[in-house]
Order: structure tokens, then sequence, then C-alpha cells
């Protein structure tokens, strides 16, 4: 036996959900830059949960169920002020939340196609609610209801600033909803699956995946690209940064793919919403050392930007805290993590590799008065 380490290029299950060929990423066989122009979220999630778009109808009924279960049970926001929030990363309350939002649902183990679906919903609505609740509660304001007069994607920004947000503001928080959403077996939603597969339950499911996501490889990356462009600070410092980190052989957050070899898709959206957004906002430096750092990393090594790069300057300028980037990632893959586990129980087989042992060969038990 031989080790592929982690795991590249070894194709572990069948899906319908998303692909990712010759670095096209496709939801359900839909261009994500087709999606990422034109679909509300709600369309999206709808997408990856039915394998379909849905009609009017069918969108309606989703945002109103979507809209009707994002409260969350008081003991949830109960418990974000028994502990000093200001000490705690937001992705850890969020992982903590959702295992506890399993405690207060009674049909948590049933394992039914139709309950598990509207655990999918429960979720899904939740989400926002905790990421957001939380947030203002460690500024030591009260958590905000959604509305039902907005979208998905503007009510998250309402509950999180207490304000109707502007258009153009809804309109690239949508966006970068869609773009984080689903992406094949990323490491997030390849735990929620490995999770699930063991007949475990979907708040298991999701709360593995969101430990999966919190790491700096993956989702966690974004929060570190706007580290890095704080500490970089003006435009004129960006190159000499980059050509150090590189010296040291450290990695420049927000580059490189272990699928992609031409570069991420997603990431042109981005960028140009950021380079929007920063100018309208008063940030354009945030782009402009952006793109310097892009351009130095890029003329160094093969590795473009992916989705995390941009989407830190994007999240910036819309005047996010810097330690949410990680959660509002969750906040929008949760719907793909969601369509993988009912996927998984679909056609259910436990996933159970073998690793190629490489410790000492046989050894004899000594007991522990002998051993010197
Ligand atoms: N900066 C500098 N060097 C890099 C980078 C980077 N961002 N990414 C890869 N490399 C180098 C790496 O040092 C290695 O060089 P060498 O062969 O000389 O040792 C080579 O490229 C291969 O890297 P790897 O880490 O073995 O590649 P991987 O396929 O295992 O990892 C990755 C992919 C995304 C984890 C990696 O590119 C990386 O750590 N990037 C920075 C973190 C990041 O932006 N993560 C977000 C990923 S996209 C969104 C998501 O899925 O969450």
């Amino acid at each position: 036996m031989t080790a592929t380490r982690g795991l590249e290029g070894i194709v572990a299950t069948t899906s319908s959900i998303s692909s990712i060929i010759d670095d096209t990423l496709t939801y359900v066989g839909y261009n994500i830059d087709d999606l990422a122009n034109n679909a509300s979220f709600e369309e999206v999630i709808y997408l990856l949960w039915h394998l379909k778009l849905p009609t009017a109808g069918e969108l309606e009924e989703l945002s109103n169920l979507l809209a009707e279960n994002a409260a969350l049970p008081p003991e949830v926001i109960e418990h974000f002020k028994m502990y000093n929030t200001k000490e705690v990363h937001p992705m850890a309350a969020l992982r903590t939340a959702v295992s506890m939002l399993g405690l207060y649902d009674d049909k948590a183990d049933v394992m039914d196609p139709q309950e598990n679906y509207m655990k999918a919903v429960r979720l899904q609505a939740k989400i926002p609610t905790i990421v957001t609740s939380f947030a203002r509660i460690r500024n030591g304001q009260e958590p905000i209801a959604p509305r039902k007069d907005l979208n998905f994607a503007a009510n998250f920004l309402y509950m999180l600033n207490g304000k109707t947000p502007e258009p153009v503001e809804i309109e690239a928080f949508n966006k970068a909803l869609v773009l984080h959403a689903d992406h094949e077996l990323n490491a997030s939603t390849f735990t929620a699956r490995v999770c699930v597969a063991t007949l475990s339950d979907v708040y298991s499911g999701v709360t593995a995946a969101i430990g999966a996501l919190k790491g700096p490889l993956h989702g966690g990356a974004n929060e570190q690209v706007m580290k890095m462009l704080t500490e970089i600070g003006s435009v004129d410092k960006a190159e000499e940064y980059v050509l150090d980190k590189l010296e040291k052989k450290e990695k420049i957050m927000g580059f490189g793919h272990r699928v992609y070899r031409q570069g991420d898709p997603r990431a042109k959206h981005l960028k140009e919403m950021s380079k929007r957004l920063t100018e309208l906002t008063g940030q354009g430096k945030y782009y402009e050392i952006s793109e310097k750092v892009d351009a130095t990393f890029t003329s160094k090594k093969d590795l473009p930007p992916n989705v995390d790069f941009y989407s830190a300057s994007v999240y910036h300028s819309l005047g996010i805290d810097h330690d949410l980037f990680t959660p509002i990632f969750a906040v929008s893959r949760v719907s793909g993590w969601l369509a993988h586990i009912l996927e998984q129980y679909s056609d259910n087989r436990l996933i159970r590799p073998r690793a190629d042992y490489i410790g000492p060969g046989k050894q004899e038990y000594v007991p522990v008065s002998e051993r010197g």
C-alpha cells in the first residue's frame, strides 16, 4: 500500500452537486460566472439541495421557510452571554453553537429524508443568526431579529449592523455568498461527508465541517489575508513584504489551490468587487496593496490568487470585523455541506480508507515495572 499525501487526485465519491473540470466550477452544471452574475443566494441554496433551479413559487417557499426558522433557541443566546466573547474566536463560538442547536432539536437523530431536509433548513436559517448575534453580543449590543422583507444577503448585513444595507452592499454580499456556496470535495465538505457516513446526525456533520473550515489552509485563509494587508499598511511596502516572506519560505495566504492550475474562477469576481467597493468606501489602499501583493507573488510563483485573497478586502470595505470573515464563509458554505450531507445519506456507505503503516516493526510487550 502506498499513501497519497493529502489524498491529492484521489476520487473519493460520486456527486451531482458541483464540479471542477478544466478549472471551470459549476453548480449542478451551471457555470459559477453565470450564477455569480445573476442568481440570488436563495436560488443557489435551492439548486444545491434539489439539483434544479427553483420556480418562483418554490423560491418563495424556501425563502419563507428560511425566514421562519431564523430564530435561535434562547439558550444559545444565553450561552454567548456566559463567556468572555471578546476572547473567543467567532469560529469557535459558531462551532459550539451549531453543536448546541442539536441539543434543542428533538428530531436531531431521526434518520428520515424529510426530517433531515428540515434540519438543513433550520441550520441554513440559524447560522447567520448565530454569527450576527455573537458579533453584537460581544460589542455589548442586543441581537437583531431578521426582517421578512429583506433577502438572505440583506438580512445578514442588517442583523449585523442594525441598519438597512445599501443596494450595492447587498449585491456584493449576495455575490460573495453565491461564490462560496459549494466547491466539490473541499476539506470541510469531505469532513461533513465522512462524519455523516457513519450515520451520525446532520448537526454533527456540520459541526465537524466548521472545525475543518476554521483552519488557515482552508476557510481561515481570508482572515489571514486581511491580517497581512493590515500589516503591510501601504502599497509601497507590499513588494518588500512578499519578497521577504518568499525568502523565508513562508506561505502567502490567499494564493495557490490543490485543484486549480490556471487560477480560481471565483477570484476574478471578488477582485472586481474589491476594486469597486474599496473605491466607493474610501478603502482604496487595500485594493492597491492587494494588487501589488498579487503582482509580486505571481511574478515569482505560478500560484494565482484563490477565492480568499480578494474576498478579504471586499468584506473589509463592507465594514465587517476581520474575525467574522471565516464565519461568513460558513454562512454560505453550509448550503453546500448540507447538500452533500443529504446526498451522502441518500446512497450511504461508510468512508473508511487505509493508512500505509510506517511505525516500528514487531515489538514484545514489557511490563511497566521492567521498563528502563
Ligand atoms: N504561498 C507560498 N507558497 C505556496 C503557497 C502559498 N500560498 N501555496 C503553495 N505554495 C508552494 C508550497 O510551499 C509548495 O512548495 P514546494 O513544493 O517548494 O515545497 C508548493 O507550492 C505546493 O504547495 P502545497 O502546500 O503542497 O500544495 P497543496 O495542494 O497541498 O495546498 C493550499 C493547497 C491551498 C493549501 C496551498 O496552496 C496553501 O497553503 N495556500 C495558502 C492558504 C490558502 O490560501 N488557503 C485557501 C485555499 S482556497 C479556499 C478554500 O478552499 O478554503
